[in-house]
């Protein structure tokens, strides 16, 4: 559902505002929105996302509140690859906020498999209020939200995967009590959540170093566009083939899969080419004292070793815990707008 250009101006007719005026006000209104891509959002709004994250967090888990403002509402879930945190997070989420979901399995509906993708989108949002969808190429995604009339979630795609970046960021505020200052460290493959992460701290003017085996860098578009941003906001994106100069005093090192779902056949070629990636003992000495040890999950033995995986350093599960409280902020935000309670936490913006 494209309708960024349709629903402020209409919204702000409404009020009786102009859109400069309604951006100028300290949250923006993201109903009808799709969330596609971190590129359609700047950085407060990044940080909105996080501070409604935390706030349904405090408000549900912390204090137990009852807080159902989705009664009513349900989204759709399409899958054409296997998941286990975002579609978990997303069922009990929106199940929190008092909506119900419907999941989508590849073997389960004609999505993709002899229906139109057009004509299963108009179907599915005459039916459901928001679509989330985790897909192969990101043209999927685009497709899904062009057709759609409901706003659509991008769930993972070949090229991106956004919500995996606001758990990231919250987990990190959360950890470190701000966000500004830290030197974040990726190594291994040059992928969606690099490509995400990648925007990620552009926007928001973090400072990001990137070792990946020569031939699997980022995406040459993400990096264009990245670089791009950065010139503007002082994020410091920095690639290199040598993950040392990656770990070099950094506060956090992430790293993901070597062969993400859809590279299957590629894994045996990848295993050889990406030994010297491996998160070790060895790699992390080079990190600053306080380093943390991030993934999104599932972990494979091949990127990170027992030793950094399990140890005292490593967040991967409160990371994976805050994809349910930042699901439940983008949900909320699409459908209805939302002042959080409690105060925003310090970003250091
Ligand atoms: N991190 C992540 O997206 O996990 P799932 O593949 O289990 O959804
Ligand atoms: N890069 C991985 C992320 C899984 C959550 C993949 O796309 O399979």
């Amino acid at each position: 559902m494209m309708l960024t250009r349709l629903v402020r101006p209409r919204l702000a007719q409404f009020c009786g505002l102009t859109t400069t005026k309604l951006a100028q006000k300290d949250y923006s209104s993201f109903v009808g929105k799709d969330f596609a891509t971190l590129k359609d959002f700047d950085s407060n709004e990044i940080q909105q996302f996080l501070w409604t994250a935390n706030d349904l967090k405090t408000r549900i888990k912390k204090d137990g509140e009852l807080f159902q403002p989705l009664r009513g509402k349900s989204i759709g879930l399409i899958f054409q690859k296997r998941s286990t945190r975002t579609r978990v997070s997303t069922e009990t989420g929106m199940g929190l906020l008092g909506g119900q979901s419907v999941f989508l399995g590849a073997s389960d509906v004609h999505i993709g498999v002899g229906e139109d993708l057009h004509d299963s989108a108009k179907v599915l949002s005459s039916m459901f209020d928001v679509l989330l969808a985790r897909v192969f190429g990101h043209d999927i995604i685009e497709t899904l939200a062009a057709s759609s009339s409901v706003p659509v979630i991008n769930g993972l795609s070949d090229t991106y995967h956004p919500l995996q970046i606001l758990a990231d960021l919250l987990t990190l505020q959360e950890h470190f009590g701000q966000l500004k200052g830290l030197k974040l460290s990726w190594v291994g493959d040059g992928n969606n959540i690099t490509h995400s992460l990648m925007i990620a701290c552009a926007k928001l003017g973090m400072e990001m170093r990137i070792a990946t085996p020569k031939d699997f860098e980022p995406n040459e578009d993400v990096i264009k566009y990245c670089d791009k941003v950065a010139s503007k906001t002082g994020s410091v994106l920095h690639y290199t083939n040598d993950p040392k100069e990656a770990v070099d005093q950094a506060n956090v090192i992430i790293t993901d899969t070597w062969v993400s779902m859809g590279q299957e056949e590629e894994k045996e070629m990848r295993l050889k080419l990406f030994a010297d990636y491996v998160v070790n003992d060895e790699l992390v000495k080079g990190a600053a004292s306080d380093w943390v040890f991030m993934h999104c999950l599932p972990r494979y033995k091949f990127e990170v070793t027992d030793s950094v995986f399990h140890s005292k350093n490593s967040i991967v599960f409160p990371e994976a815990e805050n994809r349910k409280w930042t699901v439940m902020a983008v949900m909320l935000h699409l459908l209805q707008d939302y002042h959080p309670v409690y105060p925003k936490p310090k970003f250091g913006f």
